[in-house]
């Protein structure tokens, strides 16, 4: 099997294993659904009941969940059936959001709040209307991060919207199977486009990183979810508001119950600098762009450890060698630490 597909497949089979919705160990994880709280680990997930939501909405923010898109979907569509409106929503080129190595994701038309993901490797059109919809319990204490509010356990989900772009390149993933293989894969154009996005992130006001800090703070106290930071397009800004979120949650580590040591300081530096294509960017831009990266990202790092300092955050460098080590040892590639490793040392001096 060609190298670049296996860290796909290495990602279907985990989440394979959260659709399934049990946990699983591939490798040394423990996978957990995405978007997941802590009390429906206890509960029989195969079971195909409807759950209903259990938790009186005691949010200080929006209340988004499965109760709620009904109602929304129920004010724009009628009577029309959930089935019909997705298939419908998904079969339309401008209802298309994006996707990154396992999922495509879809806006319905009307529905400002949520969003349809689909696991390419286990979503079929087909067969959507054998699998029931299953409502996902919100803990309301936990802010946004996509977490999805319902899913059918076949690559099914609802997830709660995040406004804002994408921080990297529309078609990172494929990008990225491209470096593992081929340092040539990033062009100059590309590395201008990511210089851009590091620069503008650069800018936003402390604020903006003291709150996402406070956000990841309050995740890791009411969810055992940890945050991907391998997709750099995981990070969404919101320009107009100056906002820095966090979307696409997975697995922990079994060894550990709680996530603290795993959300940190170092998920936010990795998500906005993306280690594994940071030093191809440097290398493809001249001299001139080059100190303007160099200067943007310690701009970032220096942001984001105030923001960690006020908020309690912790550095969390080993957590991320290892999500790199495993990503190398499961798809059997030696990519990902080394860019790790050169990407530390460019910023040696802070990191
Ligand atoms: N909740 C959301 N709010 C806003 N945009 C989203 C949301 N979920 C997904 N997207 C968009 O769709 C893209 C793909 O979604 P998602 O990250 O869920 O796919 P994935 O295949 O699980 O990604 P990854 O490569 O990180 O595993 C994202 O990069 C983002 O651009
Ligand atoms: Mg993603």
């Amino acid at each position: 099997m060609e190298k670049k597909y296996l860290y796909v497949l290495i990602r279907s089979m985990q989440i394979q294993s959260i659709s399934l919705g049990y946990t699983l160990s591939p490798a040394k994880f423990m996978l957990a659904p995405k978007g997941l709280n802590q009390s429906i680990n206890k509960r029989d997930y195969n079971s195909t009941d409807v759950y209903t939501p259990e938790y009186k909405d005691i949010s200080f923010g929006q209340k988004l969940n499965y109760v709620d898109f009904i109602k929304t979907l129920h004010k724009v569509y009628k009577n029309k059936s959930l089935k019909n409106i997705v298939l419908s929503a998904i079969s339309e080129q401008k209802n298309y959001v994006g996707s990154g190595f396992s999922a495509d994701v879809y806006s319905i038309p009307g529905v400002d709040k949520y969003l349809i993901r689909l696991e390419r490797k286990h979503f079929s059109p087909g067969s959507f209307s054998k699998y029931p919809i299953i409502s996902e319990p919100q803990n309301e204490l936990a802010p946004n991060f996509g977490q999805y509010i319902a899913t059918n356990n076949h690559g099914f989900f609802i997830t709660k919207k995040v406004f804002g772009e994408s921080h990297s390149l529309p078609n990172w993933s494929e990008k990225i199977k491209g470096i593992e293989n081929d340092s040539s894969a990033l062009t100059h154009k590309e590395a201008e486009y990511i210089l851009k996005k590091i620069t503008e992130l650069s800018e936003f006001p402390q604020k903006s990183f003291d709150e996402l800090s406070l956000k990841i703070q309050k995740l890791n106290k009411h969810t055992d979810c940890e945050i991907d930071i391998m997709n750099p397009n995981n990070l969404i800004l919101n320009n107009q508001l100056q906002e820095i979120n966090i979307i696409d949650l997975w697995y922990h580590h079994s060894d550990n119950g709680s996530t603290a040591p795993f959300n940190g300081t170092d998920s936010m530096i990795n998500l906005m600098l993306d280690p594994l294509t940071h030093n191809q960017v440097y290398e493809k831009l001249g001299n001139n762009g080059k100190e303007k990266l160099i200067n943007a990202s310690k701009k970032i790092i220096q942001k984001v450890f105030i923001a960690a300092q006020k908020t309690g955050l912790t550095r969390t460098k080993n957590n991320a060698t290892i999500i790199y080590k495993d990503f190398d040892k499961n798809a059997n590639l030696t990519f990902a630490v080394p860019a790790y490793d050169e990407f530390l040392k460019l910023y040696h001096d802070l990191l």
